[in-house]
Order: structure tokens, then sequence, then C-alpha cells
């Protein structure tokens, strides 16, 4: 056992895909390398206590909110057999929590990386999107597994529920997303239920836009091959018009998205669960990223990155930080 080991994660932003991945659609998915979790457990003397952005003090005592963390930690104290090891636990998070960028996900998957680094035995991909898992069905109920895929990757992935979880790559050389923050909190568990009882309610009207979002996913992975922008831009623009549909967007995404097309955006879509949360707009050329950034704060985001995808590619080696915030 070492004295004092990491554990690191990323944000994720769901290009495509987001809700119709929950019924076997695909998505895409891009961590943000910038935007991470640490997790940094250190040796103490007895008990178990955390520090993290909502919490400090022993881990039993952790809120009803945090459950999920909770029951995670428990269980990763069982598994190495450490209730009598003393440990502090740190946590920090540079994620806005509940902004559909994967914020509990990311800590999750933190968490896994630390103990077992910790406790010097190596962790597979597998096992470690396994006990990711145990947070986030407690948190969110029934995820598909792509936050928690996305924020253990450091590409972006293709990803079908139970089937594939496969790194992709591509080339968009000028473009950048705009990622801006609406400062509302999105409800994950509150808009999966909504677009089920919408399915079982009227599937004649949702289960056609469950099946075109995931054959936009379909078409975007081409035109990421193809590196064809413009196409991408329109593809999230439908997108939105599906989710708006499903009942998952609301006034103030409608309204980023409106201020970023008419800024020049090539498209622009809620990504995560919506309801809250975050809106993305791709940008053909930093210029344009910046003006649309612009527009987004002026008209209400509390907070805008812009990604560009210069390092998203198999050849440039190991994908690093390329955020301007
Ligand atoms: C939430 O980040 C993404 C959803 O598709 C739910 C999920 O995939 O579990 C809305």
């Amino acid at each position: 056992m070492k004295n004092k080991a990491t554990g690191k994660s990323y944000a994720k932003i769901i290009w495509f895909g987001e809700h119709s991945v929950v019924y076997g659609k695909p998505a895409i998915a891009i961590p943000i390398y910038s935007v991470d979790v640490t997790a940094t457990i250190q040796k103490a003397t007895d008990g178990h206590q955390i520090h993290c952005r909502y919490f400090d003090g022993p881990i039993d005592e952790l809120a009803e909110n945090l459950l999920g963390v909770k029951t995670l930690i428990n269980h990763l104290i069982n598994l190495f057999g450490a209730q009598n090891v003393g440990f502090d636990l740190d946590i920090q998070s540079k994620l806005p929590a509940e902004r559909g960028m994967g914020s509990s996900a990311a800590t999750a998957i933190a968490l896994v990386r630390a103990f077992f680094a910790f406790f010097e035995v190596n962790l597979t991909r597998d096992q470690l999107l396994k006990l990711a898992n145990i947070e986030e069905k407690i948190t969110h109920g029934n995820p598909s597994g792509l936050d928690s895929a996305t924020a253990s990757s450091n590409m972006p992935i293709w990803f079908i529920k139970n089937e594939i979880n496969e790194q992709i790559d591509f080339n968009l050389p000028t473009s950048s997303l705009v990622i801006a923050d609406s400062g509302i909190k999105g409800k994950t568990s509150e808009a999966v239920s909504l677009v089920h009882n919408n399915i079982v309610d009227e599937p004649e009207n949702a289960e056609p836009l469950i099946d075109h979002l995931g054959s936009i996913a379909e078409t975007a992975r081409d035109a990421l091959a193809t590196a064809d922008d413009e196409l991408l831009g329109k593809l999230m623009n439908q997108s939105q018009y599906d989710l708006s549909r499903l009942g998952v967007s609301n006034q103030t995404l409608d309204t980023f998205c409106r201020v970023a097309n008419d800024n020049h955006a090539l498209g622009a879509k809620l990504t995560g669960s919506g309801l809250g949360g975050c809106v993305i707009a791709l940008a053909k050329n930093q210029a344009d990223a910046q003006q649309i950034s612009t527009a987004l704060r002026q008209a209400g985001a509390t907070q805008t990155w812009i990604q560009s995808f210069k390092n998203y590619q198999f050849s440039t080696g190991e994908a690093h930080d390329n955020l301007v915030r």
C-alpha cells in the first residue's frame, strides 16, 4: 500500500445521442481534458475522512444526495479489506455539478482509480466501468454507461449501450466547440423519466424522434470521418429540434442555440440530459468561436469554454490540454 495516491478523470460532452443512447441507439461523446477531477488518498492514523466541495468530515456522515459516492467508497473499502486502514480522501473537481458534463461519473472514475493506485492493484477498464456504475446507478437510476465510458477515456468515443464502447479519432483542424453553461441544474433522472413517459404515453410521436436521433449519430460519425463540419452543424440543429420535441430542452437552452446560430455557429444543441445544463455550438474557426462565446455570455451563460479539436487524433499521441477559457 502507498502513503498517497491519486486518480484522475475528465468532464464529458455528449455531441450526439443523449437520451436515444438509453434506448440502444449510438452516441458520440468527447472528453474535455482541462475540466478534470482529481481524487487523492493519503494514509492517516485512523478513520476515513473526506474533503470535497460539498462536505468535510467522516465518510459515514456524507449526506443523502451523495449516497452514490458514499456507497462506492464503502464498496471499495470492503473490496480492499480496508475497514481498519485510516485514510483521508480529497476530491478536487473543476466540473460544474449537474450541468450535463458528467460530474458524478467523473468523480466515481477518479475515486476508483485512486483506490486501486493506493492499494497498488492493477485495474482493467472493464472493472473501472463496473465499479463506477455502482455510483451512477444510485445517482441517476438507469444510466446508459455513456458518462462513465467518456469520463474514463482519453479519446472521443462511439458508444452503444452494453455493446460498443470504442475510441474514435477525427481531424477538424480549424473548428471548435463552444460550451456554454446555463447555470441551471440539469436533472438527469427527471429528464430520463420524462422521455420514458413520452415513449409510453405517445409512442407514435416519441419513437420516431429516438430513431432519428440514432440515425443522426450514425451520419455524424461519417461526417467526422470526412471532416464535414457544415454537415455536423446541421446535424446538431436537427438533434436540438428532436430533443426539444422530446421535452428535454427549455427556453434558456433554446435561446442559447438561437443566439449561437445568429452568431455564425454551424449548429447548436443542448448536451447531456437537458432541462438545464449546457449548450454546445460548433464554430468554423477561432474568431467565430470567440464571437459565439461572447454572445452566449451576454445572453446569460454563467461560464463558457472553447474546445479545439486539434488533439483528438490517435496520431498526435496522448491528448492533452487544449482548452481555452
Ligand atoms: C446524461 O448525461 C445522458 C443521458 O443520455 C442519460 C444516460 O445516457 O444515461 C440523458
